[in-house]
């Protein structure tokens, strides 16, 4: 009624298109939701249906991000990892439009090939075959070769 206006109306909440099956990660802290896809090492290239949200409005945080995955069911291990930069994510698993599974992500205590150590003298990092490993902490994650502790800008060591 109010003519071309593609946001729609009074309705100022910006709608991500419900999926028929897959998974939607919710409630991600504003900002990050580039990161989540690179955590979960998803860009796209492989033809996969991938919506996301940017700072939309959330009752539960200020803005949130939330990305919607079709047709692939992450599992537990897979999200977990998301809890570095994305705490209070909600896992939503959907088929058949319902949402038939939802939970929170886990801290997990090792993080393997996901984030590369920022130590330029690390043996992850040269050109040795040895893939990342760190140690998650309460306040940051340690590198398990070298040790060096990152506590700030983890989404800056994940590796694209
Ligand atoms: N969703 C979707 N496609 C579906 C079903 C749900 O994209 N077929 C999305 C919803 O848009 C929402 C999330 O999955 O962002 C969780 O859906 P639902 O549990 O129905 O919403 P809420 O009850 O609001 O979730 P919560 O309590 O976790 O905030």
């Amino acid at each position: 009624a109010n003519g071309g206006d593609s946001q729609g109306g009074d309705d100022h909440q910006l709608r991500v298109s419900k999926i028929r099956s897959g998974t939607v990660i919710d409630h991600v802290r504003g900002g990050q939701a580039l990161n989540v896809l690179a955590i979960l090492g998803i860009d796209g290239s492989e033809g996969e249906e991938l919506s996301v949200g940017m700072n939309v409005p959330s009752d539960r945080l200020a803005r949130k991000d939330i990305v919607k995955v079709e047709g692939r069911e992450l599992s537990q291990d897979e999200v977990d990892v998301l809890s570095l930069i994305a705490p209070d994510a909600t896992i939503n698993i959907v088929r058949d439009y319902e949402v038939i599974e939802k939970h929170r992500v886990d801290r997990p205590e090792i993080v393997d090939d996901v984030l590369s150590c920022p130590n330029t003298g690390c043996i992850t990092t040269g050109d040795e075959p040895v893939t990342s490993q760190f140690e998650v902490l309460d306040d940051g994650v340690r590198c398990a070769y070298c040790g060096t502790i990152v506590r700030e800008e983890i989404a800056s060591l994940i590796d694209t």
